[in-house]
């Protein structure tokens, strides 16, 4: 039946051979399984235990693990439990008559269970099958070929529900002549989910012009966007088309729209309803065929009752909102993101691909992401350019430090010996659960970084109890 296996190698998104773990106590049937594995192309790493399997983890890339249930040092559930984190797929395979802890295995995230006696076919596919749902694949297969703009520059990058769902809504709205208004906190991806409404429209073709009005001077603003005719004011030598006019036929995108004048928004209100502007200081009503989209990461709605923005406005571009979410609350964009951005801006920058190990993936998805995307990319970008490449380690990962409120919500109780002790204890405690979190929980570099021997950590680290997944 092997032969009839095609030998085309199956590659990953970056070229590389595809590696799989494989654990399986089973001497025999490991040798069998891992050479029907390679066999297909597939690089992989075949241990007879858990603990050999976490130390390969720890060192490689996988794309999926496969795993026997019952292994000599824990069960395979265990083991699922320990790789959650690296959101890799995870095959279980299951002898006859233990269907039901391969069911309670697919709860707890296992990607499915393979029976044994395998079948090599069976086995394959079910790679395969999880190989497509990774986000190494499923970053091809998403969004990505959909959202691409003509000039190749659009790229949605997310497998989350949550964006997806929003993602959905661009490509329906798109079509139509309708108002958007793209809302979400700052570096969610706003301008980049209003370009691709741009891109999917029928007016692809035509410009897709923006106004950002935190980067241009109240007084400005009203000659950017209208324009003016010689001589309207002291100043005014030449005729300005305005930013509006340059969009004829094609988007204007309104960002920040939350923080453009009072008096402005009046404007803005008749331009979206009369269809036409006038230059400032001319007479003629020049009418516009342009699709308005508006972005804003304000609270509009306390805008509105604190009367700083428009009732009739909002009401005007409040129509068909899209929601963009916060990226700690789409958490599964994390990793799919962070590799996106690791191969794109190292090949840009450092003419060569560089990828995460998995120690920095963890370190990426225990960050609370304030920032958002941008501050993703940017975190990517810093590391890609100092890392000597080409896996960039997760000390490599620069992130905001926490502030250390020591003797906040410390007990002051007891002489001043006995305060010091305790203070010391919590700030070590502290130090100590920072550069874990930022090493990925590896004791060795954490020690060499807090600069004391292996054995005093460990005993510090039982001693302020401080586990794995705090
Ligand atoms: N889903 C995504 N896929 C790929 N890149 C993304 C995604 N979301 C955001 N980005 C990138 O992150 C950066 C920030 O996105 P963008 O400028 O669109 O955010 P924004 O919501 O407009 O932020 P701000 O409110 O600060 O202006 C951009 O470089 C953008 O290309
Ligand atoms: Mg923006």
């Amino acid at each position: 039946m092997r032969g009839q296996l095609t030998r085309r190698t199956p590659l990953a998104d970056n070229g590389r051979m595809i590696k799989i773990l494989l654990v399986e106590d089973n001497a025999a049937m490991r040798e069998m399984l891992a050479s029907i594995i390679a066999e297909k192309g597939y690089a992989v790493d075949a241990v007879a235990d858990v603990a050999s399997g976490l130390a390969l983890l720890k060192k490689n890339d996988y794309a999926v693990i496969v795993s026997d249930l019952q292994l000599p040092d824990m069960d395979g559930l265990g083991f699922l439990k320990k790789t959650r984190d690296l959101q890799l797929p995870f095959l279980i395979l299951t002898a006859y008559g233990s269907i039901e802890k391969a069911v309670e295995a697919i709860k707890e995230g296992a990607y499915d269970f393979i029976a044994k006696p395998v079948d090599p076919d069976y086995l394959l596919l079910m790679i395969e099958k999880a190989l497509a749902a990774t986000h190494i694949a499923r970053e091809n297969l998403v969004l990505r070929e959909v959202l691409r703009s003509e000039t190749g520059r659009t790229a949605i990058i997310g497998s989350s529900r949550e964006l997806l769902q929003e993602a959905e809504k661009v490509r329906q709205v798109a079509q139509t002549p309708a108002t958007v208004l793209l809302r979400g906190e700052s570096g969610t991806g706003k301008e980049l989910f209003a370009r691709a409404v741009h891109a999917l429209s029928p007016r692809r073709d035509r410009p897709f012009i923006t106004i950002n009005s935190a980067s241009i001077p109240d007084n400005l603003l009203e000659n950017e966007l209208f324009g003016h005719e010689k001589g309207s004011y002291t100043g005014a030598h030449m005729r300005q088309v305005g930013k509006l006019e340059l969009a004829q036929g094609g988007t204007f995108f309104f960002d920040e729209i939350g923080d453009f004048p009072l008096q402005l928004q009046g404007k803005i209100l008749r331009v979206l309803e009369e269809k036409s502007i006038t230059r400032l200081g001319g007479a003629r009503a020049i009418a516009l065929d342009i699709r308005f989209i508006f972005a804003t990461n304000q609270d509009l709605e306390r805008a509105v009752a604190e009367k700083r923005f428009r009732q009739d406005l909002y009401f005007r571009i409040t129509s068909f909102p899209i929601v963009l979410p916060p990226l700690r609350e789409r958490r599964d964009d994390i990793l799919l993101l962070a590799d996106h951005f690791a191969r794109k801006l190292s090949l840009e920058v450092r003419k060569r691909e560089f990828s995460l190990a998995p120690a920095a993936r963890k370190k990426l998805l225990a960050y609370p992401w304030p920032g958002n995307v941008r501050e993703l990319q940017n975190t990517i970008e810093r590391a890609v350019i100092i890392g000597a490449g080409p896996v960039i380690r997760p000390e490599e990962i620069i992130l905001p430090g926490r502030p250390f409120p020591v003797s906040e919500g410390m007990n002051l109780n007891g002489g001043l010996k006995e305060v010091g002790a305790r203070a010391r204890a919590l700030a070590e405690k502290q130090k100590i659960a920072q550069v874990l979190g930022e090493t990925g929980f590896n004791r060795t570099q954490a020690a060499e970084i807090l600069q004391v021997s292996y054995k005093t950590l460990l005993d510090k680290i039982k001693e302020y109890g401080l586990a794995e997944k705090d």
